[in-house]
Formats: C-alpha cells, structure tokens, sequence
C-alpha cells in the first residue's frame, strides 16, 4: 500500500511589502486584492491545522500543486521554501508551480532557483533540463508510483489567471507516460490548472486543456491532480484501458467561511499492480463546528 497526499493552493501570507520596482500594474493590483479580500480568505490557522492532519496521516508522499505565493514578490519565496521543508524533504514532497507563483515577468526564474530541488526528475525519463520547457515534465519514482509533474505557470497580463503547457511539454509527457506504463508504475500527473473540461471561466481556463486530453486519452495515466480553482472536485478523462480520474482539492489556507471550500486535502490509498490497480481517495478538511479537520468523503476511484 503506498498512500499519497495532495494539497494545493496555500497561498502563504503575509504578502511583504514590494519594493518600488516591484510594484508593475499587475502586481499593484495584486497587492491590493490581497490586503482587500484575500488575507481574509487565506488563513494561517486553517493551514496549520491542515499540515497537523496531514501529519498524523503519515502519508509516503506529499504533492504540492502549486500557488504557494500571491504575486510572486522575491521576498514571498524563502519563507514558501520554509513551508515545504516544514511539510518534507525533497525526496519526499513533489510540487509544481502554479499562477501565482510565476505571476509576472521578473519571477520567471523565482520558483526554480528557489524550489528546484521540490521539483526535480529522478534522471531516467525526465525533461532535458535545457528545453524550452524547463525541467518539466519531471518523474519520479516512489514505491509503485511515478509522480510526472507539469507546469502551467506563465506570466499572463492583469485580469488573466490562465496557464499553458506548450507542444514541447506535450511532446515529453507523451514519451514519458508511454515508457513509465512500460515499467508497470502507477502514473500520477500533477498539474495546476484544472485539465478535465473546458473551464467555465475562460480568463482563468488551461489553453491546451483540450491537447492535454487527448494526449491522456491516448496514453493513459492512473490519476491526474490538480488546485486553481480551490473547490473539491472529480471529473474523468476517458483513457485506453481505464477512465482516468482528475481530482482538485481546496486552497490547503481556506478560511471555514470563504466563498469557496474550506481548506482540504486528499489521501489516496494505491495498491495493486498494472492492469488491477486498486485506489481509494478520502477527503479530509475543515467543517464549520468541528474543531480540526474531519472526513469528508471516502470512495474508489479505480477497482
Ligand atoms: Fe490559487
């Protein structure tokens, strides 16, 4: 049994005050969103008890989809890199960066020179680290899992929240989830942006949602995880042998009485072997009332 951990969307506070070159029209307009209403959506607390629940699961694995800051400041990433230690070493948490974390121009290069290591490939199948596309897609390899994270994250004009994959990522996922259904491993891909179906909010959607699909349909995948949206969900992807299950979870810092779900996360218990892969998801997360988080929900998602 190999149990993983998936939570998304923290975006950690407080926001520090930019310097004045930092202050670009969309990080001005960031900025005064967070002091306005976001501060008040994401709360420390709830993340805390979070991480503490998260914790006493003792999962093997933790995946970390993305938006750990807010608008992408250079002071917002050390104290992010203080969080991820605080939830596990490289080897035993996987990220990839969301929106928020490649908000404008000049943070490009913050999530990697920052995280890298939290995003990183085993060796064996990973991207070129000198492609166009980065370092991703990455894989690694942990019990009878293999992790393939993705990025999405791309500095997009005020107003927009979208993310993009880009046919060279496409291409590399292809290849690398053909030879890891090879190797017999259960294929876990992470993702920010929402893949499974076409976002009813097109300034925050995934551009190549519908190249992503059909890539997945032809090639499969075991799972597929993914926040942006901070709202639990389950959509499917039809695949070759399997329909394949694409779930979201909440912002992991979502106050109780937000207008989204409070924060959760998933744990998913994956035993089996290629061809009869079991999986079962529960959600865990906060309840107006209860004091911690509680069980939400618990179902198959493969038998
Ligand atoms: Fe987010």
């Amino acid at each position: 049994m190999f149990v993983l951990a998936h939570l998304s969307d923290p975006h950690l506070g407080p926001v520090p005050l930019p310097r004045f070159r930092e202050l670009t029209g969309k990080r001005a307009l960031g900025f005064v969103n967070w002091h306005r209403r976001r501060f008040v959506r994401h709360r420390p607390e709830a993340l805390e008890a979070l991480v503490h629940d998260l914790r006493s699961a003792a999962p093997d694995h933790i995946a970390v989809t993305g938006d750990l800051v807010n608008i992408a400041l250079e002071k917002e990433f050390p104290p992010a890199r203080e969080w991820l230690a605080q939830l596990g070493s490289p080897h035993d948490v996987s990220m990839v960066p969301g929106n928020h974390d490649a908000y404008v121009r000049d943070a490009i290069e913050h999530p990697a020179s920052h995280w890298g290591d939290y995003m990183r490939g085993d060796g064996i199948g990973t991207g070129a680290p000198h492609s166009r596309s980065g370092p991703f897609p990455y894989v690694r390899r942990r019990g009878p899992a293999a992790l393939i994270g993705l990025s999405t994250a791309l500095p997009t004009a005020p107003f927009l929240a979208t993310g993009k994959l880009g046919a060279d990522q496409l291409m590399r996922l292809s290849d690398a989830l053909a030879h890891l259904a090879h190797e017999g491993l259960f294929r876990i891909v992470l993702i920010h942006h929402p893949p499974a179906a076409q976002s009813r909010n097109r300034f925050k959607r995934l551009i190549d949602a519908g190249p992503f699909r059909r890539l997945i349909a032809e090639y499969g995948a075991e799972l597929v995880l993914h926040g942006h949206n901070h709202v639990h969900s389950l959509a499917w992807i039809g695949g070759p042998e399997h329909r394949i299950p694409v779930v979201g979870v909440p912002s992991a810092s979502a106050a109780v009485r937000g207008d989204r779900d409070p924060a959760g996360y998933n744990l998913y218990r994956i035993h089996g072997a290629p061809g009869r892969w079991r999986c079962e998801v529960t959600s865990r997360g906060l309840k107006a009332g209860h004091p911690g988080l509680t069980e939400l929900s618990r179902r198959a998602l493969l038998q």
